[in-house]
């Protein structure tokens, strides 16, 4: 098949080829820019010749090696899981702690998490082997409502919610929630919950931004994460996204690019 734009290299079928720095970011080893890049300082190789051309399309069939290693063409998956406390959002822990992959022992791909929860952070957290679809999801401008569930010590008043949502400067960071809100209130212990909405997820942020209007986070759980919820799930359990879920995602990520 003639194809006006693209260089094809080896011998796929056009229908079932991709851009170079497509494959190379779905593999999860860098985002599509990242992948331009290496491309086009001659770090990549395709069926054992340097391409630079950021066009060129390949097929199943076609060794891609990046710096000299090659590249898992695996099919991309998607996975969500509870997270219980007292775990590490990553695939491994110098330490010996438990990681977040440890609970998705049978998946054979190299997924990874999609941003991080803090270790005493528990709720959902999506994992993948699409390094682009991770990048479209944590980027900032993308607008994806993280909904957590916090038990401070003390109760916010009307007004420090307001200043959570109009923004507050913490260690010199801009840090903003979408939405803030008393769930319920416990007088006696002086605890309260409060619902909070967040499009960013800087390190820690409603730990931090709690903290600086002198409310101590006691527990934190993100409850829902874009249209995805933990409905039915209990700590450590994980499931498979389903295809329409996967598309939902993505059209939420695209729909909100500034
Ligand atoms: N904000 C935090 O403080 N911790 C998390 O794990 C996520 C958001």
């Amino acid at each position: 098949m003639k194809c006006k734009y693209n260089k094809k290299v080896g011998d796929g079928r056009m229908a079932d080829m991709e851009r170079l720095q497509k494959v190379i970011a779905h593999a999860g080893i860098a985002s599509r820019r990242k992948a331009e890049k290496l491309i086009l300082d001659g770090k990549v190789t395709v069926n054992g010749k340097v391409v630079t051309e950021l066009g060129t399309k390949v097929g199943k069939n076609d060794d891609v090696e990046v710096e000299g290693v090659p590249i898992d063409k695996e099919e991309p998956v998607y996975y969500l899981l509870y997270k219980p406390r007292g775990v590490i959002s990553s695939v491994s822990d110098d330490k010996g702690r438990k990681v977040v992959t440890d609970f998705l022992p049978d998946v054979q791909e190299r997924i990874f998490p999609i941003g991080r929860l803090d270790y005493d952070t528990s709720g959902l957290i999506l994992l993948t082997n699409d390094g682009e679809f991770a990048n479209q999801l944590m980027h900032p401008s993308h607008e994806v409502d993280k909904v957590y569930i916090a038990k401070t010590k003390g109760i916010p008043s009307k007004e420090q919610l307001k200043q959570l949502k109009k923004g507050m400067t913490v260690d010199g960071e801009y840090l903003k929630a979408v939405h803030a809100k008393i769930n319920s209130t416990d007088t006696k212990k002086n605890t309260a919950i409060v619902q909070i909405i967040l499009h960013e997820g800087k390190n820690r942020q409603v730990r931090r931004m709690f903290e600086s209007l002198g409310f101590p986070v006691d527990k934190l759980k993100r409850e829902r994460y874009g249209s995805l919820d933990l409905k039915g799930m209990n700590a450590g359990d994980f499931r498979p996204l389903k295809p329409y879920e996967v598309k939902q995602l993505r059209a939420l990520a695209e729909k909100n690019v500034e």
